[in-house]
């Protein structure tokens, strides 16, 4: 791996110990950042996206999520989702190797939120489990400004922080863990959403 890598996920992993969540900014270069909003309204033109649903049963409930999402696959991904993948994979064989967290697979969505909507306070682990040890958003909103809004709220146990989804940062948390909350925006947000798990 190489080192730079390293140093940028010791430093995620310290902050989720410290503090409950870890960022990393600059996760994603400039070019892959353009790439991927290309891929992006590529799949949104073609109608991939599907509204998303709340539970396993995938109820659409718009008064509590508001995003539409695709899933991103790895047999079907293209040259820059490659490279996105193989990105998180080498971070989650840097938390095996260093946290022993037994992770054995991911999943990955695409998720767009229209102006305007949201996604209620929640936790990202199912009650009946999924196996998701650790959430992670990738944003891809380039130039994007405090005045539009759609931050990330998470819920700490003694105080909420506001994230904002600036293109190529990355948060991380642990799924079963941290409350948190996506705020509406006066732009339409993207992201790369997903979770490790430690099952297949
Ligand atoms: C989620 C989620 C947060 C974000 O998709 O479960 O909480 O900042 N996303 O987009
Ligand atoms: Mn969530």
């Amino acid at each position: 791996m190489e080192e730079t890598w390293q140093v940028s996920f010791e430093s995620i992993i310290s902050q989720i110990i410290e503090q409950g969540y870890g960022i990393l900014d600059s996760f994603l270069s400039e070019g892959e950042i353009a790439e991927l909003n290309e891929s992006f309204l590529a799949h949104y033109r073609a109608s991939e996206f599907k509204q998303a649903g709340i539970s396993k049963g995938h109820e659409v409930v718009k008064n509590i999520r508001g995003d539409e999402i695709l899933w991103l696959e790895k047999e079907t991904a293209n040259s820059v989702e490659t490279t996105f993948l193989a990105r998180l994979e080498e971070f989650m064989n840097y938390v095996n190797y260093t946290c022993f967290l037994g992770l054995r697979s991911y999943e990955i969505h695409y998720a767009s939120y229209p102006v305007g909507t949201f996604y209620k306070r929640h936790l990202d682990k199912f009650r009946n489990d999924s196996g998701r040890k650790l959430s992670f958003i990738c944003y891809l909103n380039q130039n994007w400004q405090a005045d539009n809004g759609g931050e990330l709220v998470m819920y700490l146990p003694d105080k909420e922080e506001l994230v904002l989804p600036l293109a190529g940062r990355l948060v991380v948390f642990e799924s079963d863990k941290i409350e948190h909350e996506v705020l509406p925006a006066t732009r339409e947000r993207r992201s790369l959403t997903g979770w490790l798990r430690n099952i297949d």
